[in-house]
């Protein structure tokens, strides 16, 4: 694999009603090295090198939605699937994007083997975009998430969490365990420790009695090593015996809930209409 640590080229973006500045280099196709701005249709995520080309493009596209199946409706949020195999071109798009807010992520040409959640808000104009996340379809590794972006207009708002949450919600229909592909950003893992800490204090604050790590892991999807550091890094957790002990002092746990910051968005799974990839 080639290395992308190479000097940023696309200075800013347009998207729907934002101009936005980009972080990182994004290895788009060489015709647009010279251009310090990308317009994108919102809807296709077609990119184009001048404000009259999207134009043009605008009065001809068809869509006002990602591609693909609304999984979920909550009010005016709607969360989208994507295969990346079905919709080659707009999931290579959706790649060229985030890699603009990604660092270390290599990007994938292979978007065949992945499945793009895109997360938007509808209004009477179309379903726009505020931040995706991929998984493959199949993971040897259990990933249940590849790369996350919400896009920096709609950061802060807890939108990352309501995509994590989402993920989880995905593994626990499948019936199966679930863990972020690494490495995680800096604000990746803000997020996660933020999602971890809440979903496991909250239980179990309400739980009487011993609970194992198993246990939790079975209840929330997250997986085995993930609550352990959770739990290790908030130091709740003792060893006796050669067993992993999980305190649960009440006035410590809502010490770190405090401290983990709000929840975020709510994902309704009673809003989530969805059968797992075969
Ligand atoms: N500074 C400090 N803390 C931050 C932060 C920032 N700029 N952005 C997020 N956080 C932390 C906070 O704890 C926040 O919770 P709080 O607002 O309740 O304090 C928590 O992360 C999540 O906030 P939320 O609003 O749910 O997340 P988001 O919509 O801003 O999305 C990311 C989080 C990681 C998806 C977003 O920052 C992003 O897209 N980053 C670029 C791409 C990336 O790094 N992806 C992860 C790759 S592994
Ligand atoms: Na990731």
């Amino acid at each position: 694999h080639e290395e992308f640590t190479k000097v940023k080229n696309i200075a800013t973006i347009e998207l729907g009603r934002y101009e936005i500045e980009t972080w990182y280099f994004s290895p788009f196709p060489p015709e647009c090295n010279d251009s310090l701005k990308l317009y994108f249709c919102e809807f296709c995520l077609n990119f184009m090198k001048r404000k009259e080309q999207l134009q043009r493009h605008m009065r001809k596209c068809d869509l006002k939605h990602p591609p693909g199946d609304e999984i979920y409706r909550s009010g005016t949020l709607s969360m989208f699937e994507v295969d990346g195999k079905k919709n080659k071109v707009y999931g290579q798009n959706l790649c060229y994007l985030a890699k603009l807010f990604l660092d270390h992520k290599t990007l994938y040409y292979d978007v065949d083997l992945f499945l793009f959640y895109v997360l938007c808000e509808c209004d009477d104009r179309g379903c726009h975009m505020v931040g995706y996340f991929s998984k493959e379809k199949h993971s040897e590794e259990s990933y249940n998430l590849a790369c996350i972006l919400t896009l920096p207009p709609y950061q802060r708002k807890g939108y990352g969490k309501f995509l994590i949450a989402f993920s989880y919600e995905l593994s626990k229909k499948e019936g199966k365990v679930g863990t972020p592909e690494r490495p995680l950003s800096d604000l990746g893992l803000l997020s996660y420790r933020g999602y971890w800490t809440r979903v496991l204090l909250d239980i179990l604050k309400k739980h009487k009695g011993n609970i194992s790590i198993k246990e939790l892991s079975d209840m929330t999807a997250i997986k085995a090593e993930d609550i352990l550091a959770t739990l290790q890094g908030l130091e709740l957790i003792q060893y006796r015996k050669g067993q992993h002990v999980i305190c649960a002092d009440p006035k410590v746990l809502d010490r770190h809930l405090k401290a983990a910051g709000r929840g975020g968005l709510e994902v309704d799974v009673s809003k989530l209409i969805w059968t797992p990839y075969k």
